[in-house]
């Protein structure tokens, strides 16, 4: 990059911290966190030896990128209230729920550069495997975010805002939701003395198989064979938790529409 952007991150959170940081490691500083909690604030400008604030007003008017990292609720009201202060920066929000548009009534130049990946204060980010999504309203914008994301990151998509809350959603079933059903089965291990480890080795399969190929051609099971049978004495089984039997059942004829399933015997 031949000149470094001068960058404001709003917001001192998983996104901010870890976005700042590696923005920093790869020699673009951040000169600025604002954000409304004052030890929070601070407490991140610390480790990054730069600059913080509590006030709009004193937003650096330099500011050449402003990164909004802030709740999805939050974006909107956090940009009219910079809005003043911010006039002539790009100003990005990094989520992936939230339109880019939201910022078209507060800022000449906005765009979205959303990190498709789950951030916890814990794990380290593996920044070369996590796609970047960004977008903006300016062509220029749109090629300076893919030249960032290039150099923070390797993974660079260009997703308009349409596309992108379908990529939420879609992001909401496979980890999600995919989660959701491995914490389902280690219920059921536990409820019945066993350990999860035993579907450990089931479970990297089948994420291995659905890296390598299309899920819906991968997919095996009772569900997919049409084993009615198994199906109905697998309901049964789950008589004490009629929640899974629900979602048993809805994920089964989603699997195989044609399945006659009838009445769980309770
Ligand atoms: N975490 C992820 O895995 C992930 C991944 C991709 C994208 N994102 C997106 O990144 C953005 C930030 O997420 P995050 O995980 O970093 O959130 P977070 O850890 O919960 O931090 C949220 C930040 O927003 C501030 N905030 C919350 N409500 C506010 C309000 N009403 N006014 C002003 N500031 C407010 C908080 O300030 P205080 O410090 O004062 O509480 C905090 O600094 C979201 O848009 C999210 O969708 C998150």
């Amino acid at each position: 990059m031949e000149t470094l952007p001068k960058i404001v991150i709003v917001g001192a959170g998983r996104i901010a911290w870890h976005l700042s940081k590696r923005l920093k490691g790869k020699g673009l500083p951040v000169s600025q966190i604002f954000s409304r909690t004052e030890e929070n604030a601070r407490e991140l400008a610390e480790t990054l030896n730069t600059a913080w604030t509590t006030n709009p007003a004193a937003i650096l008017p330099e500011a050449e990128w402003v990164i909004l990292a802030v709740r999805d609720d939050a974006i909107q009201g956090v940009a009219s209230a910079i809005a003043p202060f911010v006039s002539k920066a790009l100003v990005t929000h990094t989520s992936g729920a939230t339109a880019g548009n939201v910022l078209a009534g507060c800022f000449e130049r906005f765009g979205v550069f959303y990190p498709l990946q789950s951030f916890s204060h814990e794990h380290a980010p593996v920044w070369s495997k996590i796609p970047f999504c960004v977008d903006a309203a300016l062509e220029a914008d749109l090629l300076f975010l893919k030249k960032i994301a290039k150099i923070i990151g390797n993974l660079v998509y260009h997703v308009n805002d349409e596309q992108r809350v379908f990529l939420h959603v879609a992001a909401v079933f496979a980890n999600n939701f995919a989660n959701h059903c491995f914490s389902i089965a280690e219920k059921l291990l536990d409820e019945h003395n066993l350990p999860f480890e035993l579907l450990h080795p089931l479970m990297e399969e089948t994420i291995a198989k659905a890296l390598q190929e299309s899920p819906a051609r991968m997919q095996t099971g009772p569900a997919a064979r049409g084993d009615a049978d198994t199906i109905h004495r697998h309901l049964a089984l789950l008589y004490q938790h009629p929640e899974w039997q629900v979602l048993y059942n809805s994920m089964t004829l989603d699997i195989n529409p044609n399945l006659a399933i009838g009445a769980i015997d309770n």
